[in-house]
């Protein structure tokens, strides 16, 4: 792995991602333009707005990068860049970016599946733990995103298997959905992570599909039973059905939050824990923008310990979105002899395994 140095482009969804990476590990650069505010007003994303706005700021994403790495194209090894899964409009103004910086400095380009670099993502140097180690094999993954929600296990570099996933929403849609409907800001995630925080009273709870002999997850119950609790809680609050303004009293909604929050991690954590212990894992990683949830890390972190499995998640910022797990993982498949040539296409939806 050592020896190259990749410039990664990420554009699959909301963020536009550009970071230097060496050797797999080591970050020079990785600047993220969020979308956020941009999305916050519509309550969720609107796919052309988001890939006009990584148009706007991708070459600005780019310059930013460059000033902080402190290196030069001369010292580019190769361009890997998000070809899926993701927004097809957006995924689509990263690899046209890539293809044409590949081309225009004569460098090879690989294609990155988007959950392969949220799991390499645990991959690369932690600057809070610089004494980290690298994630021993067999790594046991929880990959928890907006769209995405799976376990998988890498018994060799680069050979992910499968083991479940979601039969209908991911964790991330839930955790959106049920903000908006607690009158949470976009992106719901976040909202309801600092809510839950805040709860003083943890009476509430919420139903958990527990999928039994499967290593699946099914949350579009739990989306259901927060329609019913909040319409609930709104009646006790004394807010007439027809009104649509008014909102919860805070307490109320901070309850609220905690109770579907713990569901979610409860699930995620317990079905994860016990995949590790029946696929022997040596250790177990979290990545994807779910994984910056405090509650879900704490709790993984304990449970690992307690069966004595190291237990590895990216900082937060690296769990979110950005171009330095693209880095991380494009550099394995360069290194592994991996490359795309210019008509590297979008591919909207690319499980995590498939070639
Ligand atoms: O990986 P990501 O940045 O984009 C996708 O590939 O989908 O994940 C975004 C998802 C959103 O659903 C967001 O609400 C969720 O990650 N998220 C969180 C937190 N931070 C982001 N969910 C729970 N707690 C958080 N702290
Ligand atoms: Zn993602």
């Amino acid at each position: 792995m050592s020896g190259s140095l990749v410039l990664a482009v990420e554009s699959s969804c909301d963020e536009t991602g550009v970071a230097l990476v060496a050797d797999g590990r080591r970050i020079l650069a990785s600047v993220v333009a969020s979308q956020v505010a941009l999305h916050a007003p519509t309550g969720g994303i609107v796919p052309e707005v988001a890939a006009r706005a990584h148009l706007r700021w991708i070459v600005p994403t780019l310059a930013e990068a460059w000033s902080d790495a402190g290196v030069s194209w001369s010292d580019v090894d190769a361009v890997a860049v998000t070809s899926g899964p993701g927004l097809a409009g957006s995924l689509l103004v990263g690899i046209n970016f890539a293809k044409a910086l590949a081309y225009v400095h004569e460098l090879p380009l690989v294609g990155v599946n988007h959950l392969e670099g949220h799991l390499y993502a645990a991959w690369l140097e932690d600057a809070t733990d610089p004494a980290r180690e690298e994630p021993e094999l067999p790594a046991l993954a929880l990959i928890v995103s907006g769209g995405h929600t799976f376990l998988s296990v890498t018994r060799r570099g680069l050979r992910h298997e499968h083991l479940g996933g979601t039969v209908d929403d991911a964790a991330g849609e839930a955790f959106d959905k049920v903000g908006r409907l607690l009158g949470l800001p976009y992106p719901g995630g976040p909202a309801i992570a600092r809510a839950a925080e805040s709860a003083v009273r943890h009476e509430v709870r919420f139903p958990r599909a527990w999928l039994p002999g499967t290593d699946d997850f099914s949350f579009s119950g739990l989306k259901t039973a927060a329609l019913r609790v909040v319409a609930e809680a709104r009646t006790v609050a004394g807010i007439d059905l027809a009104d649509r303004e008014t909102p919860l009293p805070g307490p109320v909604v901070a309850e609220l939050a905690w109770g579907f929050q713990d569901a979610v991690v409860d699930v995620l954590a317990t079905k994860t824990i016990r995949a590790a212990e029946r696929v022997g894992a040596a250790t177990i990683v979290l990545g994807g923008g779910v994984a910056a949830n405090t509650a879900l890390r704490a709790r993984l972190a304990g449970e690992a310990e307690a069966l004595g499995i190291p237990f590895v998640v990216p900082a937060p910022d690296l769990c979110t979105d950005n171009g330095a797990m693209i880095g991380a993982a494009g550099a394995r498949r360069f290194t592994a002899g991996e490359r795309a040539g210019l008509d590297l296409d979008a591919r909207p939806t690319w499980p995590l395994g498939a070639p």
